[in-house]
């Protein structure tokens, strides 16, 4: 059976523990695995931006011995409007693989329903799971483990990142702390999945509104852009999440050796003050890098299911 990763929840904890110690391998041994050689072709479309997404995808499937091929959607016939599913007819007959960045959720899902080759989802407006998975690689890398470990989100709680560090985080383990204002909640079914997952791997799940409790002994601290792809223009937003800034004070009251992270890209100023990101604590570019590890780590687990 054919497997896809479309959310965080798309794999058990161990096949995530497996998928992470894999990625750590192949940081070692960048050019030892090469389950695409032949070579293969892997899709990646893009509805939106992207810069790390993009280069870490293209990068690693070359290194995997494959061939990546970028399509704008823009300029397929997708959008054009031809149907989800026909696209995925066609790609299924030609390449190893499909990664795709849009927007809704159910369209990755009716991607994956007409595909018989692993769809992968780059991020939608729901999920980041890839981005994930980098930052739990990047966590272990740092603190040696990732089960028992408080990560706390600040910002935009009801965007991707807040709710694929809800379903990975509990997956791995982790205490998950989402800080945000009201009226920018997580949606309440995903916070369920993950108290749910979190039942089952020891870790939990908590939605707070006091920044100051929510880095309190913190391991990890998060955060992401304010204005997600899609939300330009709405600046009404930046008020409201003024008060959920990374910065030193937060800084102060996470636990010693506390580590920051942030998806990038980063508006300095906003949700991260400029000292911390370029500061001591912040692990950003081994984050940035490690896209490219867990990724090539995802794509050959999914390739040899
Ligand atoms: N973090 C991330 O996904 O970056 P890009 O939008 O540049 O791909
Ligand atoms: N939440 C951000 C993540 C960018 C990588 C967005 O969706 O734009």
């Amino acid at each position: 059976m054919v497997r896809h990763f479309l959310r965080d929840d798309d794999l058990s904890p161990a096949e995530q523990a497996e998928i992470l110690d894999l990625a750590e391998a192949m940081k070692k041994d960048r050019y030892g695995y090469r389950p695409y050689e032949g070579p293969k072709t892997v899709a990646i479309l893009f509805d939106k931006q992207s810069t790390r997404t993009r280069v870490s995808f293209a990068v690693g499937i070359g290194d995997l011995g494959g061939l990546p091929l970028i399509i704008d959607g823009g300029t397929s016939q997708l959008g054009r409007g031809e149907p989800i599913e026909d696209t995925a007819r066609v790609l299924t007959r030609q390449v190893a693989a499909i990664v795709w960045r849009t927007s809704g959720q159910d369209r990755i899902e009716a991607m994956a329903s007409a595909s018989e080759i692993p769809v992968v989802n780059a991020l939608t407006d729901q999920f980041h799971p890839c981005q994930v998975l980098a930052d739990l690689q990047t966590i272990r890398e740092h603190k040696g483990a990732l089960t028992g470990l408080t990560l706390a989100y600040f910002g935009d709680g009801a965007n991707n990142m807040a709710h694929s560090y809800l379903l990975g985080g509990a997956t791995a383990g982790m205490h998950i702390r989402i800080c945000a204002p009201g009226g920018y909640h997580p949606d309440p079914a995903i916070v369920s999945d993950a108290a749910a997952i979190a039942a089952g791997t020891g870790g939990s799940v908590a939605v707070l509104d006091d920044p100051a409790a929510a880095a309190r002994d913190a391991d990890v601290l998060a955060t992401d852009t304010w204005v997600s792809m899609g939300q330009e223009g709405k600046d009404e937003r930046i008020a409201a999440f003024t008060p959920y800034q990374v910065n030193a004070e937060r800084l102060a009251e996470a636990a010693p050796g506390a580590i920051v992270l942030h998806c990038l890209p980063a508006y300095r100023g906003l949700e991260i003050s400029a000292d911390v990101l370029d500061g001591a604590h912040s692990v950003v570019w081994d984050e940035a890098e490690n896209r490219l590890h867990a990724q090539k780590a995802l794509l050959h687990w999914l390739d040899a299911r």
